[in-house]
Order: C-alpha cells, then sequence, then structure tokens
C-alpha cells in the first residue's frame, strides 16, 4: 500500500505530537513541516529525519510529495491554512476549534464539501475508552432516555501561564470545552438548543493573562436533556494531573460515572511530588505514542489510506463554533440564548 504523505502545519507543542504519530503509522509519512518560527520548523525536521521545512504554508502546499496536511496553528490561527490546504485538494485534519466565527466555519464546511480530499476536525474524545463505552452503552438502549449529564473539565493554570504562549488570545472554552461541547452533542445524539453561561476572569488577569479564569454552562438539548459543564484554566499546578476529568450520564435506566484523571490507575511518588500520570490520553510506551489522542489521528491518515470517511467533519466543527458563540452571548447579557436551526 502506498503511504500518504503528510505536511504538517504548525510545529509546536501539539504539532510535534502529530509529526510522531504519523511518523509511526505505518501508511503515512511526513514529508514536510511547517512554521511560522522557522528555527522551530527546523528543529521538529532535523529530529524527526524530514526533508523540507518552511515557514510560509503555501511554500508546503506546493510540495508535490505532500498530499495530506495537518493544521496545529493556535486556536484564532486554523482559518486561512485549512482554506489553502482544501483548495489545493489535500486531505486536511484541523485541530479543534475548526475557527472562531460562524462565518469562517461557513467558509470551511463549504470548501470541505466541494473538496476532492478528506476532512476531519480532531474532536479526540470520540476515540476516548471510557467516552466510547459510555457511548455504546447509551446506543445500546442500557441507560434508557439520556436525562442530565454534568461534565466538568479542567486544566491546571499551568496550561494558560506557561504552556501557551497565546491563551490570552484564546479561551479555555475554545481549548478544552470544545472538546467537551463535542462529546456531549455526540453523547446526547440530540441538537442543542438553549445555553446560560458564567465566566469570571480575575486570576488569570491578575497575571496579565486576558481570559476569563472558567465557563459554567447549563445547555438544554431538543427533546429535554440537560448538561451542565464546567471548564477552567485556573487548577493549582499541584494537582496530581494536569487535567481534572469527570463525567455522570444519568438515564432514566442507568448512570455512568467517568473520572478521567484521578481514577488513580497509576500513584507516582517521589521525593518531591505526587502525581497521577497520564496512562491513556498521550501516554509513550517503548518510544511510541499511545492513547486516544493519537488513536484519533490515526484514525484521520487510516480513513485516507483505506478511502473511508472520518468520523468528525466540518458539520460537528460548525455546532461546536455555534455553541461557543452562544455561550460567549450568554456571558455578555447575562441571559440565556437559544440557537437558531
Ligand atoms: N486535540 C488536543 O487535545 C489538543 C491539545 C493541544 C493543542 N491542541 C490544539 O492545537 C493547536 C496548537 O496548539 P499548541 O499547544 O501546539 O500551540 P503551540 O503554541 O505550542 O504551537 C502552535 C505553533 O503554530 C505556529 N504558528 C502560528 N501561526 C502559524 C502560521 N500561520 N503558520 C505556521 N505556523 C504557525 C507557532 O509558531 C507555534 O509553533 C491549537 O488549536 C490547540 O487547541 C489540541
Amino acid at each position: 500500500m502506498t503511504k500518504t504523505r503528510f505536511g504538517i502545519i504548525g510545529v509546536g507543542g501539539w504539532g510535534e505530537f502529530h509529526v510522531r504519530v504519523l511518523q509511526d503509522h505505518p501508511f503515512a509519512q511526513v514529508t514536510a513541516v511547517c512554521d511560522a518560527n522557522i528555527g522551530r520548523a527546523r528543529s521538529v525536521a532535523e529530529k524527526y529525519g524530514i526533508p523540507f521545512a518552511t515557514e510560509d504554508f503555501h511554500q508546503l502546499l506546493k510540495q508535490d510529495d505532500v498530499d495530506s496536511v495537518s493544521i496545529i496553528t493556535p486556536d484564532f490561527a486554523h482559518l486561512e491554512p485549512t482554506l489553502a490546504a482544501l483548495e489545493s485538494g489535500k486531505n486536511v485534519l484541523v485541530e479543534k476549534p475548526m475557527a472562531t466565527t460562524l462565518e469562517d466555519c461557513i467558509r470551511i464546511s463549504d470548501l470541505a464539501s466541494r473538496s476532492k480530499g478528506k476532512f476531519m476536525v480532531d474532536f479526540h474524545n470520540r476515540w476516548s475508552p471510557p467516552f466510547y463505552k459510555a457511548k455504546d452503552a447509551i446506543d445500546k438502549g442500557e441507560l434508557g432516555k439520556v436525562q442530565m449529564i454534568s461534565y466538568r473539565l479542567n486544566d491546571t493554570i499551568f496550561v494558560p501561564t506557561k504552556m501557551l504562549s497565546w491563551s490570552g488570545k484564546s479561551t479555555v472554552m475554545w481549548f478544552i470545552g470544545s472538546h467537551s461541547l463535542d462529546t456531549l452533542f455526540w453523547l446526547f445524539g440530540k441538537p442543542l438548543q438553549r445555553v446560560y453561561s458564567v465566566a469570571r476572569s480575575e486570576v488569570l488577569a491578575s497575571k496579565g493573562i486576558t481570559t476569563p479564569d472558567y465557563y459554567c454552562c447549563i445547555l438544554e438539548f431538543e427533546g429535554g436533556g440537560t448538561a451542565m459543564l464546567e471548564n477552567g484554566w485556573i487548577l493549582s499546578e499541584s494537582t496530581p494531573n494536569i487535567i481534572d476529568l469527570k463525567c455522570s450520564i444519568l438515564g432514566s435506566e442507568g448512570t455512568i460515572y467517568i473520572d478521567g484523571s484521578h481514577h488513580r490507575m497509576l500513584q507516582k511518588y517521589t521525593a518531591t511530588e505526587a502525581t497521577y500520570p497520564d496512562v491513556f490520553v498521550l501516554p509513550t510506551v517503548y518510544g511510541k505514542p499511545g492513547g486516544f489522542a493519537a488513536e484519533s489521528i490515526r484514525h484521520f491518515a487510516d480513513c485516507i489510506v483505506e478511502n473511508k470517511q472520518p468520523m468528525v467533519g466540518a458539520k460537528e466543527g460548525l455546532a461546536v463554533t455555534k455553541a461557543i458563540l452562544a455561550i460567549e452571548e450568554s456571558v455578555r447579557s447575562g441571559h440565556p440564548v437559544t440557537l437558531s436551526k
């Protein structure tokens, strides 16, 4: 089988993870990288033996040996490379959120629907084993009708203050709320009808980062289901895992509890710290990238080589952006916001 040849646009922290996963895939190969920071592009190219590095994504898209593209630029910088990659007819995997305005999402959706290439948004929670099991139980009717989901996903303050240089230009809702919302839409399987949300800016603002500390949302779905969603960026750095993920799903005939972060499968105590290292999001095992974060990227490469449609696309990307914009409107107005059909 011939390999699909990837160009990676944006090789910061998460872009390098895409490189590792794709270099490890039996039928994929990374042939070009691009980063606005050319030093970073060159060092990633050298580290992984990639022949071409550039700071201009148009140059990457002109390469004859690039037929698929991963776009891993910051949350607010997905539009231009995504449109250009779709216009050039490549297969395109874009990180979440697909784009941060409705108009931009519609432009991407329109182009993706006309493109001969595959298109996917990296909503990787759909590959997370506990969420997969929960969805399977819901689909089999084991829980009856889903009544209420409580979903909490927080990052430690390390993420907005030390990991991301651009957190002040995004929000925790774009960064991890996008994953939470896609998961809720997938589990309920019904359109979102109404949202009410509160956000506050105090802790991060006091450190000069102008972005909300957290969002507390109530989401109402068609058919009567309700969700409570909490996404925050101010967990203490000393918490034993970089994320805190809890989810409870209450159905008319069954219940599921998920603890995605503090399940204590692995507890590590050293002279100076106690941690619960990640074992299923993106652990490295014998040097290979494992976990469900790698599975979604592999799925995209699999779909290209097997000529299948990726499981998540522009429709899901648009639904998430629409929801986040409604959440922002509710935060601003202090009132519930009904989503347009
Ligand atoms: N699926 C996940 O769980 C997950 C995890 C982390 C990050 N992400 C997403 O990945 C994206 C990047 O996040 P990150 O943590 O890697 O950030 P990062 O800051 O580490 O990397 C972003 C890189 O993009 C480069 N860049 C910016 N504009 C560019 C442009 N126009 N052309 C080429 N390069 C450009 C920057 O120089 C930087 O190296 C974000 O959208 C983020 O939400 C997803």
